[in-house]
């Protein structure tokens, strides 16, 4: 494929307005061509924001697909539709992104995974943790064996309940915070250590009346996982929506010479103080009055940017994308939170039988 990537975006709202940002940073390679939504006054808003024009407006998904000439679909659609359109974007031929969770089931994520091979289409895995540039430059610190070899890792990514009235009912959603939120630290674990997980052990608050706080929602509002892996590092993975103050991404990795602390969200070089409170400091922060740590590009440090990027070069040099960010890569994510769930459930550990220790 030469020239640029044509992008039907499906959904215009919260991480369609994320991943604008990616477009908006390389329309060498990549153009908006049309935008649906089944509310088109986002579609309007989200285009004007990011200077999108010549685009065609969809208010349904059938529609769109059946009728724009494009190279690639991407989702940003609540998770229950994401196979759906998946299957019918494949069926015209073209490559797909998909948010994370992949879908909202197993079976799902593998009808989509399987639908791309059998188009001979390419299915990107958004998962944004693995173009965070200071997860990046941890590793790099890694690989140099500046810390000794990784033994424990903890990583979370928690705030204070999410913004999609979807995410409120299993069915629509797949989960609590742990399919929502601890998706990024399973997704960004299993790609560290290619998928090669051993066995796990999980808790949960439950969901609905059993909740801490969110006893409205059916899916649980505090998750965390201990996984070990096949070279015997282990890992705390853990997901809340009980955390105010703004969304904390953290990462820390004990090495045997070394340890580093990754904090994504609240590193900003800014430290202010206002009295009025400033029109936005950081993803879901209750409140801007007082000290903050105003975010600086917060997309481009949360990986949104360099995920579109790849994705988009990818699909000219019609490749794969890195391990972690592959339609295979996200059906493994959510059967590692499927497990998560089972573990917490029957109150026992899961050992991955397909792995032998
Ligand atoms: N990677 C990240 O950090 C990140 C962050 C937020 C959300 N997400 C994921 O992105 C996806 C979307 O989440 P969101 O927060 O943008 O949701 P949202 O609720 O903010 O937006 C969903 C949009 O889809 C539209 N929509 C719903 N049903 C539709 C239909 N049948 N046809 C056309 N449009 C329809 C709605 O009108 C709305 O504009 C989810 O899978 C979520 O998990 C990822």
């Amino acid at each position: 494929m030469s020239g640029k990537v044509k992008v039907l975006l499906v959904g215009a709202a919260f991480s369609a307005d994320l991943h604008m940002e990616g477009y908006a940073r390389c329309r060498d390679i990549a153009q908006i061509v049309a935008i649906c939504d089944k509310d088109v006054s986002r579609i309007k808003e989200l285009a004007e924001r990011f200077g999108v024009e010549n685009y065609k407006a969809y208010d349904n998904y059938d529609d769109a697909i059946d009728e724009v000439e494009c190279d690639l679909v991407d989702i940003c659609l609540p998770n229950f539709l994401h196979h759906d359109v998946a299957l019918k974007a494949f069926k015209k031929g073209r490559h797909v992104i998909s948010e994370k969770p992949l879908a909202t089931t197993a079976e799902d994520a593998w009808e989509m995974v399987d639908a791309a091979v059998k188009a001979g289409r390419k299915l990107f895995y958004a998962e944004d943790w693995l173009f965070a540039p200071a997860l990046g430059k941890a590793l790099e610190i890694v690989e140099e064996g500046a810390i000794g070899k990784p033994m424990y890792i903890r990583a979370r990514e928690c705030h204070n309940g999410s913004h999609s009235p979807f995410t409120q009912t299993i069915k629509y959603c797949g989960g609590g915070c742990m399919v929502h939120l601890g998706i990024h630290p399973v997704g960004f674990m299993l790609a560290l250590k290619n998928n090669r997980w051993t066995e796990l052990v999980a808790m949960t608050s439950g969901g609905s009346e059993n909740n801490y706080i969110h006893k409205k929602m059916e899916g649980e509002d505090w998750a965390a996982c201990i996984i070990k892996f096949e070279d015997g590092t282990s890992a705390l993975l853990e997901s809340n929506y009980i955390t105010v103050g703004g969304m904390e991404d953290v990462i820390d990795i004990y090495g045997t010479d070394g340890c580093m602390h990754i904090d994504l969200t609240f590193s900003s070089a800014i430290k202010c103080f206002s009295t009025p409170g400033l029109k936005y400091t950081v993803e879901k922060a209750d409140m801007t009055k007082g000290w903050s740590r105003p975010a600086v590009d917060e997309k481009f440090n949360l990986g949104y940017v360099g995920e579109i990027r790849h994705f988009m070069e990818c699909c000219l040099e019609n490749r794969d994308a890195k391990t972690g960010l592959r339609g295979i890569d996200g059906l493994e994510a959510l059967k590692v939170i499927n497990l998560i769930y089972k573990s917490a459930k029957e109150g026992r550990k899961i050992v991955n039988e397909a792995i032998s220790v």
